[in-house]
């Protein structure tokens, strides 16, 4: 059976709401061969990655950056999970990966950096970006629920049989 982990800091019932409909998306009926296992960005451990197949990743943005709580995630998992350094300790290119991952980010104001600092430490992983990022700023409506849904099906899709 496929896995996907799912690694959020979702800290307010807000983004706790668009968590939670990620969640459930993954568990979408229709979608079969998949475990799901969803980690608290600081609970979730290198051997949660390496036994996973496919990845969703939910931070707030905090000062035009992810959360520290995630950041503390990509700083504990990443070399076992196959991370790129460059010579000064910066994030490198993977070229490339196989695993899908998607990202969904929580803001008041502006999500541009957060996305960004996501985006630039998993380009050393062995990842593939495999949805477009969900970008929601402010409240969490049904629209904005019914997108992380989709998000969560997306993801557990492509791992699902027959994939
Ligand atoms: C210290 C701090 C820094 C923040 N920085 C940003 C930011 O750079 N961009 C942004 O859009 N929101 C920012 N926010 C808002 C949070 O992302 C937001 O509070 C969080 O997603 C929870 O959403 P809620 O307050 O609507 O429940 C910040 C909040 C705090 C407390």
């Amino acid at each position: 059976m496929a896995r996907l982990l799912i690694v959020h800091h979702s800290p307010t019932p807000t983004v706790q709401a668009l968590t939670d409909a990620v969640v459930a998306g993954a568990h979408d009926d229709e979608i079969e061969g998949v475990e799901v296992v969803v980690r608290p960005a600081l609970e979730a451990t290198a051997d949660d990655v390496l036994g996973a197949d496919g990845y969703l990743l939910g931070t707030t943005a905090n000062f035009g950056y992810m959360s520290g709580a995630l950041k503390h995630f990509f700083d504990t998992i990443f070399l076992e999970a196959g991370g790129a350094l460059t010579e000064d300790g910066s994030a490198g290119s993977s070229g490339g990966g196989k695993k899908p991952y998607g990202l969904w980010v929580h803001g008041r104001y502006d999500t541009t950096g957060a996305v960004r600092s996501v985006q630039s430490i998993v380009g050393a992983l062995p990842w593939r970006q495999a949805a477009e990022v969900l970008d929601v700023l402010g409240e969490v409506g049904d629209e904005q629920r019914a997108a992380a849904y989709e998000l969560g099906g997306t993801l557990a899709a492509l791992l699902g049989e027959g994939a």
